[in-house]
């Protein structure tokens, strides 16, 4: 007999177009589309239970085996590091990790650069590597205000559109990294899990091989 999947799928507009794929591949589960507040689904059919979980929580479910596989950014697992195993590009909600600044902003080799962000390894591991001494601001939201208001210099922050950058006069000076929403399992229980979880890496490669 297979043994249940559980899957914690990131809440909101990128988690149903993740599960719409996971549908697509098999793996359906119709009660989720039901409007009400309700977080586990199961499908007995397909052997799944889903979860909805906040995007950036997604890893520390999966890393501490409360999930045994997730969806969660490639921004996520590079500033968190999660102990999982990342097993197939899903080439869903493409966006960019990116330093961004006022239009008019020249770097002062002199000065300490002030970075505002909510990606604080990410930052420090890109400014270790070129050698720049930072200042890190740590926000939560709206990253966007703090150079307009010269709180930082810099931002480092994600860019999907440009939108909120141009919207707010920022312009890019530096893409970091490409993000891309991964799948991710849980080490342990993917030892138990294998078969379960291969099959479902195939039926989702398959999937997005076609789309593309
Ligand atoms: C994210 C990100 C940018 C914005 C980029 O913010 O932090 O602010 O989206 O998208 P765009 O390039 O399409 O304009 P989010 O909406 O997650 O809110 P936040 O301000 O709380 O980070």
């Amino acid at each position: 007999m297979s043994k249940t999947l559980s899957i914690a799928l990131p809440k909101g507009r990128l988690g149903e177009k993740i599960y719409d794929m996971f549908e697509k591949a098999g793996y359906g589960c119709p009660s989720i589309k039901e409007n009400s507040r309700r977080l586990i689904f199961d499908d007995p059919v397909t052997g799944v239970r889903y979860f909805w979980v906040k995007p950036s929580d997604v890893a520390i479910y999966v890393e501490r085996g409360a999930a045994d596989i997730g969806v969660a950014g490639k921004d996520i697992l590079y500033e968190y590091e999660p102990d999982v195993y990342e097993l197939l590009d899903l080439k869903a909600g493409a966006c960019r990790m990116a330093v961004a600044a006022k239009k008019d902003f020249r770097p002062d080799t002199g000065k300490t650069l002030r970075v505002a962000t909510k990606f604080v390894n990410t930052a420090e591991k890109f400014y270790i590597k070129k050698g720049v001494d930072i200042d890190i601001i740590r926000l939560n939201g709206s990253i966007e205000l703090a150079p307009v208001l010269g709180l930082s210099d810099v931002i480092v922050d994600i860019v999907e559109t440009g939108t909120t950058l141009r919207e707010n006069n920022l312009s890019i000076v530096e893409e970091i990294f490409p993000i891309s929403a991964r799948l991710i399992a849980n080490k342990s229980n993917y030892r138990f899990k294998s078969e379960e979880t291969d099959k479902l890496v195939s039926a989702l490669g398959v999937k997005i091989k076609e789309r593309s």
